[in-house]
């Protein structure tokens, strides 16, 4: 009773803080939100996928993990680029034939088991996650379906530390397809390190998905406003291709 009778003064106060500042503590909560569900998707969903595919396809097949994943995400909400846009990257892959390819953002490795079942014989996929536990069980579903640690190698760090360190990974060769996949907002920069390394080949293909986001729309305007060295090829539901055109006139020419 007394506490009532001590914080009714205090009640016009309480109202006139919340009013003023709601639409701020909406928008905090939002993001507070938001921020702790991306967290826990993130987590439970690697953990469950890597799980459930481990469990339920059949080992030393990459056609059954394929399938796994595709009938998880089915029922489960699944960050990976799923079998539509998975057959788009497929064409890709078999037109281009790449020998060495980088995928930026594996996740529990559905699209590098699908890049690993088409590329030639001497082709080498090099996948990079940020999360080390994601890449672990990556890497662990990539061997289940079948493929070699020759086959491919798991960079187990961020996009950008792992461009700083490809160049030994390539031994002077170069990249001839990249599927950036990760984080829309180091598309660009991750785009101008490679470039800037020398990494790209001189026909390198870079496909890029979500590109509705905010962070690939720099991406796109950037490479746009260069027809000498870029152009766009096929789209998908938010998946494009573009096709680079590496010269030294055209690498002279974009800075
Ligand atoms: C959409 S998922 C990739 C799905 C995968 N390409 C597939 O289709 O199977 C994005 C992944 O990128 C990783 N990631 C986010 N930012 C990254 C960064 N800067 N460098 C490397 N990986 C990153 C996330 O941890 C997440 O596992």
């Amino acid at each position: 009773m007394s506490l009532l009778v001590i914080s009714l003064p205090l009640l016009p106060v309480v109202v006139m803080i919340t009013v003023r500042f709601w639409s701020p503590l909406l928008a905090l909560c939002h993001r507070m939100g938001a921020g702790i569900v991306k967290l826990s998707h993130r987590k439970v969903c690697a953990s469950s996928t890597h799980a459930y595919v481990f469990s339920n396809c059949n080992h030393g097949q990459a056609q059954s993990v394929l399938l796994t994943f595709e009938l998880y995400s089915t029922r489960h909400a699944s960050l990976n680029i799923g079998p539509k846009k998975g057959e788009f990257l497929d064409e890709i892959v078999k037109q281009k034939a790449p020998l060495r390819v980088l995928e930026l953002g594996m996740h529990c490795g559905y699209a590098s088991v699908r890049i690993l079942s088409l590329l030639p014989p001497s082709g080498k996929l090099l996948t990079v996650e940020i999360d080390p536990l994601t890449a672990d069980r990556g890497e662990e579903i990539i061997l289940v379906a079948g493929f070699k640690n020759t086959q491919f190698q798991v960079l187990k760090c961020s996009s950008a530390e792992a461009i700083s360190a490809l160049s030994s990974c390539l031994e002077d060769s170069c990249l001839d397809l990249v599927l950036m996949d990760h984080d829309p907002e180091k598309y660009l920069p991750d785009l101008l390190a490679l470039k800037r390394e020398k990494l790209l080949s001189a026909s390198c293909i870079v496909l890029i998905n979500s590109a509705v986001t905010a962070g690939a729309k720099h991406l796109l305007e950037y490479v746009r406003a260069r027809p000498l060295s870029y152009s766009m090829g096929k789209q998908l539901e938010g998946m494009i291709e573009i096709q680079c055109h590496m010269n030294k006139y055209t690498e002279a020419s974009e800075y």
